[in-house]
């Protein structure tokens, strides 16, 4: 399943934003685009033109919607929400301090509305303004499949489930798959300041602040639940087959048609006798025909090792491989992701070369059937890592980053003329029937209790 993800989004058309599709089939037809991103070379963003341009206005208007709620603050509202203080707010998990990190490019200058506009010119896909707990959308052009949707309602959601304390913000999201603030032209004496743009990965080499991604709450698409319902229902399936009832092979399932050569030089790999993995294709286009039935995560915990590879950028499949409590086998990672930062080499997932791959496949499998309860714990460690990062702790990481992100602002947020507001109800009405399904089944509610507290600096 691993590259499943990356690799679905190669089906990725670019759908005027959500409007019309109705089947995957829809999606299936259309293979221009490689994990977001146009391989034809004429330009792919729908909106070049002013004139092509949907407003936000215009995309969120909904037939049976009429304005959102009109009280600027949730307080006012819900004069009987109250944070409890017992218990006391627990400690956020150590990884959270890469938030740090992820900012500091602008510690010391600060972020001006002028560098924000510029991101908005270079990278932005959508402008997200939170102004007294309301939540104001620019667009800027169509990101693929719902990905712009269930990061709005994900947003939606944070100010819903700690009502009053989400502070003022103006950012700026890309949402394709790559980063694309190069560190280098930002760094040394007289180098500009980079534009702040949020994305669901970053590199050691790139700016990009990483963000959770859409599926968290759901990928319609490709029939991938919430991330607590996904969760819950590997983690049984994951019960279900105990360790020593699992193949003594390393596995892999996936696309590798996604411009990587990690992927293909994998395909190599494939023999038990010599290498000791199985590498399987991913046929979505039949897939989608058969309900996806053989495609379900919960049932793809059978294996001892779990091999992940990333694809053209980094794939949302590493939570469900992680999420089995199969030893995970991670190929030399490029790509980081907001929670790959608590990944710890040999604690909880196996490191694999990318050169001499199918060796080193067969070397990590080699160790773990010799030291059966150390690959054993090294793959519980890996699922407790995904059990540590519930819904709650996505949540916590969006509420501190922020907060810290609304610190370094130079200025008050206020929505740009073009913006529109959007609240829970109007994303509902705007959404289709299927995806509203999965909005609905991801909704939290106001939260008792404050969130995670931040390591210290
Ligand atoms: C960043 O820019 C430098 C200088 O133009 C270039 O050499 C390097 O390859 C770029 N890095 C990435 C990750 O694109
Ligand atoms: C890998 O080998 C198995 C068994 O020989 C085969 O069924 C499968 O199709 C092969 N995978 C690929 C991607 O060729």
């Amino acid at each position: 399943m691993s590259s499943f993800f990356a690799s679905i989004v190669s089906f990725s058309v670019l759908l005027l934003l959500f409007s019309a599709y109705s089947t995957l089939n829809d999606l299936l037809s259309n293979t221009k685009t490689v994990a977001g991103h146009n391989l034809d070379p004429t330009p792919w963003h729908p909106f070049s033109t002013r004139t092509d341009k949907p407003t936000a206005f215009t995309l969120f208007q909904c037939s049976y919607f009429n304005s959102c709620p009109k009280f600027t603050s949730p307080l006012l509202t819900k004069p009987s929400h109250t944070f409890s203080a017992n218990p006391l707010p627990s400690e956020c998990p150590s990884f959270f301090s890469s938030i740090y990190r992820d900012l500091a490019p602008w510690s010391q200058t600060g972020i001006s509305l002028p560098l924000i506009e510029n991101a908005v010119r270079q990278h932005g896909a959508f402008r997200v303004v939170i102004k007294d707990s309301k939540v104001y959308v620019d667009l800027l052009y169509a990101c693929v499949q719902s990905r712009m949707l269930f990061t709005i309602w994900g947003l939606l959601q944070l100010v819903q489930r700690y009502p009053g304390l989400v502070p003022d913000v103006d950012m700026v999201f890309d949402c394709m798959d790559r980063p694309v603030v190069n560190r280098t032209l930002y760094t040394g004496h007289g180098a500009p300041i980079p534009p702040p743009v949020f994305r669901y990965c970053t590199t050691t080499e790139h700016l990009d602040i990483p963000f959770p991604d859409w599926s968290f709450w759901g990928w319609p698409e490709v029939n991938v639940q919430p991330w607590e319902v996904e969760f819950k229902s590997i983690e049984k399936g994951s019960d279900a087959i105990k360790w020593k009832d699992r193949v003594k092979f390393a596995y892999w399932k996936g696309n590798p048609d996604v411009a990587s050569p990690l992927r293909v030089a994998l395909l190599s790999c494939n023999d038990t006798e010599k290498w000791q993995a199985q590498i399987f294709r991913q046929d979505w286009i039949k897939e989608s025909t058969v309900g996806y039935q053989s495609s379900k995560l919960s049932s793809q915990c059978n294996y001892r090792y779990k091999i992940y590879a990333e694809g053209f950028a980094w794939s949302v499949s590493l939570k469900y491989i992680l999420a089995c409590g199969s030893e995970t086998l991670i190929i030399d990672p490029q790509y980081e992701d907001f929670f790959s930062r608590g990944l710890i080499p040999k604690e909880n997932f196996w490191p694999i070369r990318s050169t001499g791959l199918c060796q080193s496949i067969k070397e990590a499998v080699e160790w773990g059937n010799d030291n059966s309860y150390g690959a054993e714990a090294i793959g519980r460690r890996g699922q407790e890592l995904m059990r540590d990062i519930s819904m709650d702790r996505v949540y916590d990481y969006m509420f501190h980053l922020l907060v810290e992100y609304s610190e370094l602002l130079d200025f008050k947020p206020k929505p740009p003329p073009s913006a529109q507001e959007v609240c829970i109800d109007s994303l509902l009405c705007f959404a289709d029937e299927r995806q509203r399904e999965f909005l609905e089944r991801s909704a939290t509610s106001p939260s008792k209790n404050y969130p995670c507290t931040l390591p210290p600096h």
